[in-house]
């Protein structure tokens, strides 16, 4: 591994503070594209009703964990309960009647907001998705785990699946009695089926070092992840709202993907990191693991890897 190939962003002594001029406080007027700096259960009243159409709500998780100068401490079941409830009641305020709203938890803390979230909004289903790190553990499994509630404020509410579409490789590809494929496309790069996204995710990577959507923040969602819900649950345009905004993750691809946003984040290091993400992003770049409209698994080679494969077996009489 060398330095130079580290692609992490990190902010810089020098550019902190110019970075921190571009947030905006609690007593500043409430503006879209816009990342506040301070706590969401003040900063969400500022926010008008009836102005968010997508809510990510990703906040600290009933575990230990230190983000930036503060530690969050296990808290009792109901200590919990009590703190969600404000978060979610807060934050709701702000929505429009169809909006949708994903909570991201991890399988404890999923059983504490479940019952918080049947009583406000329809619950329509938990995606559960890979974390494919970490250690293992002598006295337990290892916890690869995490869930994202997926809930409507009402009946009527936006939700796209063909935008969210997986292009897997297809293992038997089976044609009909006239030679063409069968529910499969064929492509110079090899078979491949565009399936239906379920709830059910393994094709996630989380950032590493070498990724330029990594940071130092210790929970960082990926940016396929967000993109994800983001491209089912809303229109080009709609408004994003991050209250535990952390790194910046879903501001950035509300903005590569054209939608509007807003951020809230309580630490003022990660307000400037996540600044320096947004500044860094334009609408229409590149999301790892989501190309040509359709999302890739893991690890897949690009389009010149599949390519050069599929010559290379073609010559060699393979079966790809
Ligand atoms: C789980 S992390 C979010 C990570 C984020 N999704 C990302 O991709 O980087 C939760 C974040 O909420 C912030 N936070 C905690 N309490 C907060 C509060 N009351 N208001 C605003 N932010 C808060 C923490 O500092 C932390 O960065």
């Amino acid at each position: 591994m060398t330095a130079s190939r580290n692609r992490t962003t990190r902010v810089a002594a020098d550019e902190r503070d110019q970075l921190l001029q571009l947030v905006a406080t609690q007593s500043m007027p409430m503006g879209i594209d816009q990342i506040f700096h301070g706590d969401m259960v003040s900063i969400c009243d500022h926010i008008p009703p009836q102005t968010v159409d997508l809510l990510l709500l990703d906040p600290p998780y009933n575990l230990r964990k230190t983000f930036g100068s503060s530690t969050f401490n296990r808290r009792s079941t109901e200590e919990y309960r009590e703190a969600f409830s404000l978060w979610l009641k807060v934050a709701l305020r702000t929505l429009k009647p169809d909006a949708t709203i994903y909570v991201c938890a991890e399988w404890r803390t999923s059983a504490i907001v479940q019952p918080i979230l049947e009583e406000n909004l329809a619950v329509r289903n938990r995606i559960t998705w890979e974390r494919e790190k970490g250690r293992g553990a002598q006295t337990n499994w290892k916890n690869t785990s995490e869930d994202i509630w997926f809930c409507t404020a009402g009946e009527d509410y936006k939700f796209y699946p063909d935008r969210v579409r997986i292009r897997r490789p297809v293992i038997a590809p089976y044609r009909d009695q006239t030679g063409r494929p069968k529910d499969w496309n064929d492509h110079e790069a090899g078979a491949y089926r565009d399936t239906a996204p379920a709830n059910l995710w393994t094709d996630v990577t989380i950032p590493f070092w070498s990724m330029p959507e990594n940071t130092e923040h210790p929970t960082q969602k990926p940016e396929k992840l967000i993109a994800k819900l983001i491209l089912a649950s809303s229109d080009t345009g709609d408004v994003v709202f991050d209250p535990f905004l952390g790194s910046g993750t879903s501001a950035v691809v509300a903005k590569k993907l054209g939608r509007r946003w807003i951020g809230i984040e309580i630490e003022a290091e990660y307000c400037a990191l996540a600044q320096k993400r947004i500044n860094q992003s334009r609408e229409g770049d590149p999301i790892q693991g989501y190309r040509d409209g359709v999302f890739w698994p893991r690890n897949s080679p690009n389009q010149q890897q599949r390519t050069a494969n599929r010559r290379r077996a073609d010559e060699e009489g393979l079966l790809l």
